[in-house]
């Protein structure tokens, strides 16, 4: 199915990595990621730094603490090569969601197959010099750290939650103290660290270096709650006013009793059939969202060059700068592509968009029977990108 192998230790399958580590436990894993090694230079992620359209960061840390002043500064993209005059010596520049300007480092994902694709958030890269760092921090989410180029120290510490107080006046959370170091080790162009959310760390570039963030996330219930209601929009009947039981009472109360009455008939539907198909509806365009705008892609194919490119060996692969995924409902299957449900997808197109979304690499011969229109309409939307490496 798919071509890379999972970024996990020899010793520890995929089941056991999700029930002892995942949001628990820390992970080195040696050469977990072997392919990253001389994929990138730092040139060409300070390069991307700069693009228009990046998004990206640098961070600059004074080398002493001046009373009254923030030791560190931060500036956003934009950037520009003036911004990199006269910094000091120690600085990271930090750019986000890679897969968009290389969508080779993106199928790397594929060595986290293990964490559903729409648990993945994106792909940044840090590049400092020797003795850069972001500071100790935590992060919400879990990441796996990996190293692309040069070598990073990173210590591990306690345990953060919501009361760990952070530095005051400074532009990004950091702390002090990282507790007791539970973990201390210089990780080399290939290795990869998992972290879960919370846990405290702190890398800091022995030389220069390329860290490759490969970060996840989790919807948030204000988000859940958000899209059930663009969702109910569409439903007419949730638009007839409820029967609600009436008692005398003074006529300028509301009373708890009318509100527990209209709780219990929006939980009643939330639990119904239609409320299952709502909620199911609410959460898929929500993680199916993405994170960034889409870039405008360089060069397009034209449909003939897309046919002659997969008969010569070329491969159809999900770009996984987009989100593409499907559920099964009572009605089918349901695929759905940047926070859209796809309508009108027949039962052929979905097998071949959930293969797609699965990690599958689409041959010629599995897309013989699809209008060559349409595998054009899903590379101008960005859900698949041609692989000619195969
Ligand atoms: C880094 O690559 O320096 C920072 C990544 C992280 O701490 O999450
Ligand atoms: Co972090």
């Amino acid at each position: 199915m798919t071509s890379i192998p999972l970024c996990l230790p020899d010793s520890i399958s995929p089941e056991q990595f999700l029930s002892e580590y995942w949001q628990k436990k820390p992970l080195l894993i040696k050469q977990g990621l072997p392919q990253l090694i001389g994929m990138f230079e730092p040139e060409d992620m300070l390069g991307l730094a700069l693009e228009e359209d990046a998004s990206a960061r640098l961070l600059t840390q004074a080398a002493t603490k001046q009373e009254g002043l923030p030791q560190w500064q931060l500036k956003k993209s934009p950037l520009t090569e003036a911004d990199f005059d006269n910094l000091p010596e120690q600085w990271t520049v930090l750019v986000q969601n890679l897969e968009q300007w290389s969508p080779e480092l993106g199928q790397l994902w594929q060595a986290f197959d293990f964490i559903p694709q729409w648990q993945r958030d994106d792909i940044m890269v840090s590049y400092a010099p020797k003795g850069g760092s972001v500071g100790k921090h935590y992060d919400d989410y879990d990441v796996f750290l990996a190293q692309g180029f040069g070598s990073r120290r990173w210590q591990l510490g306690k345990f953060c939650d919501k009361h760990t107080e952070f530095v005051a006046d400074e532009p990004i959370r950091l702390f002090d103290d990282m507790g007791e170091i539970i973990f201390d080790e210089i990780l080399e162009a290939g290795d990869v660290l998992y972290v879960p959310p919370k846990l405290s760390h702190f890398g800091v570039a022995q030389d220069d270096c390329l860290t490759f963030s490969f970060g996840c996330r989790r919807p948030n219930l204000m988000q859940i709650i958000d899209s059930l209601a663009d969702v109910a929009t569409n439903d007419s009947d949730l638009f007839i006013p409820m029967l609600l039981p009436q008692t005398l009472q003074p006529s300028g109360e509301l009373q708890a009793d009318s509100i527990v009455a209209i709780k219990n008939q929006l939980l009643q539907m939330l639990q119904s059939e239609r409320g299952d198909d709502i909620i199911r509806q609410a959460v898929s365009e929500v993680v199916s969202k993405r994170q960034y705008d889409a870039l405008v892609p360089e060069e397009a194919l034209n449909t003939d060059e897309l046919i002659q490119a997969l008969a010569d060996g070329a491969t159809l692969q999900a770009d996984y700068s987009n989100r593409l995924l499907y559920n099964r409902t009572d009605d089918g299957i349901a695929v759905y592509a940047n926070g859209q449900r796809l309508d009108g997808v027949d039962k052929a197109t979905a097998a071949l968009l959930m293969r797609l979304a699965d990690g599958e690499h689409l041959q010629s011969h599995d897309v013989t029977e699809v209008d060559p229109d349409e595998l054009m309409e899903w590379l101008e939307n960005g859900w698949i990108w041609v692989d000619y490496a195969e």
